[in-house]
């Protein structure tokens, strides 16, 4: 089982590159988990829920402890929580702005991070966290993420975004998170390719993937359509590249904590 969590600076793409590696998973016949926790979820539309049913998703509940001997099982979590996208990923909704009540959203992080520390080994080999922007998340009650294998850093050729990913690095650590890993998107290559190099390099930020821009992914979401896999294209081979190097480095080999 894979742990993943994919975060950045709002706007980046995590959630357009959550949908396709969750999506391309599917599609490698790995069963996939992906968790929306931004509080304006679309999660499910982009793997290709209705809007309607994308709303329909009933919002995990708070501070609810995942296990045997929670409040919940991970079976009953699964068959309550989730809902099965078009495109093969169980997607579940974490947190909504109309649920926050004061503004205050830790409960639902809390039960994320519960299910991410739970073993759901038997029910998925891949869970997705969509994260919703900025890093305090990781420092918040304990990390949401405490559990995750990998997160990756999803950067827009910019230096605050870039800034941010280097942020999240030395959090990262802290919490023992053994693999980060930089995701450049929205590039215009061969330009912004060398900008993210020069940008990573000066900020100590492992660049593995640099997606490119891509216009049929922005129309998509902009019609509120699924990020269909089969568009194929530069864009979903980098989604494949990465993946294959997710595949080798992270979770072939044993974990080693970063900085290491
Ligand atoms: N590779 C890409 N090519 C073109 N547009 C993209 C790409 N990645 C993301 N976008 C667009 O950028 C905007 C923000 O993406 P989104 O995934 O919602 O960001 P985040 O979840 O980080 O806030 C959306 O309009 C999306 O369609
Ligand atoms: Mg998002």
């Amino acid at each position: 089982m894979l742990k993943v969590g994919v975060v950045g600076k709002g706007g980046v793409g995590k959630t357009t590159l959550s949908s396709m590696v969750s999506a391309s998973w599917s599609r490698r016949g790995r069963r996939v988990v992906a968790v929306d926790t931004d509080s304006n979820p679309n999660l499910g539309i982009s793997l290709g829920l209705t809007v309607g049913e994308t709303e329909a998703i009933p919002v995990l509940p708070r501070s609810v402890v995942v296990g045997h001997r929670g409040d919940l099982t991970v079976e009953e979590l699964l068959e309550d929580y989730g809902t099965t996208t078009p495109l093969g990923p169980m997607v579940m909704s974490a947190l909504r702005v109309s649920e926050a009540g004061a503004g205050c959203t830790c409960g639902g992080h809390a039960t994320v991070r519960s299910l991410l520390g739970e073993v759901i080994e038997e029910h998925a080999d891949v869970t997705l966290i969509d994260m919703e922007a900025g890093i305090e998340h990781l420092s918040r009650s304990g990390g949401t993420l405490a559990y995750a294998d990998v997160l990756l850093m999803v950067m827009e050729p910019t230096r605050k975004s870039v800034i941010t990913a280097a942020r999240t690095i030395a959090l990262a650590a802290e919490l023992g998170i053994p693999r980060c890993i930089g995701v450049g998107n929205k590039a215009r290559l061969p330009e912004d390719r060398g900008v993210l190099e020069e940008l990573c390099a000066e900020h100590g930020v492992p660049l593995e993937a640099v997606v490119p821009h891509d216009r049929g992914l922005a129309e998509a979401d902009r019609a509120g359509r699924a990020l269909d896999p089969d568009a194929g294209g530069p864009a979903w081979d980098e989604i494949g590249r990465l993946l294959d190097e997710i595949e080798t480095t992270v979770a072939a080999d044993p974990l080693v904590p970063v900085g290491d």
